[in-house]
């Protein structure tokens, strides 16, 4: 496994990779969800690339930047065990080596929920993706549904700007309680970590209202937030995927997203389920 810290060293090592790439781009502090995408990129491609980047650009000024946990040694353990071919983990000032004054801004996509709450967040995220796409000119990239806006701004990014790297979704991972796998989860003291499930509990119960024919979206995310406490709610929705719009109706079959975000003390926490609708005539009309 090559270690590469330098754009100019990445493009000659990956130019020298005969077979296809599969592109894995983190901020490391590695756990079992990136795993599993390095493992698909593994079993779909000949050459796997991780970038390991903690982007500066997709934080606000009152986030976590700093704080963000890394874990070097142990992330290039991980991967030269996954059989990784080249671990990408530039410093700052190498991917900005000046404040960019061309950046990528999501429009309608970036608009609510994640969009909302972390203004500039899909700026920075899109930016910094487009650049590795262009360092690293993978054939293949892999993204977690777990970041389910962040996954349809990038597949939306890819179609728009005509950018050849087939995007890949991989199934989130979660612990045996159902809490999605996330770097942040090291924040979380022991009661917030217990209650941390609720989020998933509280999108559950969306999927089988909706599953179940129920198509008033206000009224199911009313009965959803009742299993939230004691996380407090940042936001609970459902949308379409490709859209990521609040709905206030559930369309009949059709593949919607129930997404939320809650807060378990000062940590903060996503996760998004998807829920198909049943047709026309199985939908309770009320
Ligand atoms: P990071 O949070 O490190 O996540 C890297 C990739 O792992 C993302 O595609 C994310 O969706 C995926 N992932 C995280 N947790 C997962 C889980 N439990 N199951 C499956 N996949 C999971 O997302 C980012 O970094 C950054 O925004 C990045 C895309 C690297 C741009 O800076």
């Amino acid at each position: 496994m090559e270690f590469v810290t330098q754009l100019g060293e990445l493009r000659d090592r990956r130019a020298a990779l005969p077979g296809a790439v599969g592109l894995v781009p983190t901020m490391g502090a590695l756990h079992q969800g990136h795993a599993a995408l390095v493992e698909q990129a593994r079993r779909e491609c000949a050459h796997v690339v991780v970038t390991i980047f903690v982007n500066p650009l997709q934080f606000g000024p009152s986030e976590d930047f700093t704080r963000y946990p890394r874990r070097m040694e142990e992330d290039r353990e991980l991967l030269e065990g996954l059989g990784v071919d080249i671990v990408f983990a530039p410093e700052a000032t190498e991917m900005f080596p000046q404040p960019p004054d061309i950046i990528v801004e999501p429009a309608a996509l970036g608009r609510y929920f994640e969009g909302d709450r972390r203004p500039g967040h899909f700026r920075g995220v899109a930016t910094v993706v487009l650049k590795l796409l262009n360092a690293v000119q993978p054939e293949h990239a892999y993204f977690g549904q777990k970041d389910a806006q962040q996954l349809a701004i990038i597949q939306r990014l890819a179609f728009d700007l005509n950018i050849a790297t087939k995007i890949h979704a991989c199934a989130t991972v979660r612990e045996a309680d159902g809490l999605a796998l996330s770097s942040r989860n090291v924040y979380l003291s022991e009661t917030e970590r217990h209650a941390a499930p609720n989020l998933v509990a509280a999108l559950r119960e969306v999927v089988t209202r909706l599953g179940e024919g129920e198509s008033d979206v206000t009224r199911v995310l009313a009965g959803a937030r009742q299993r939230l406490a004691p996380l407090r709610e940042d936001y609970l929705g459902v949308v379409d995927p490709a859209k990521f719009e609040p709905l206030r109706t559930a369309p009949p079959g059709t593949t919607l997203v129930a997404i939320g975000a809650a807060f378990a003390g000062a940590t903060r926490l996503i996760d998004n389920l998807t829920v198909q609708t049943p047709a026309e005539r199985e939908m309770v009309k009320r």
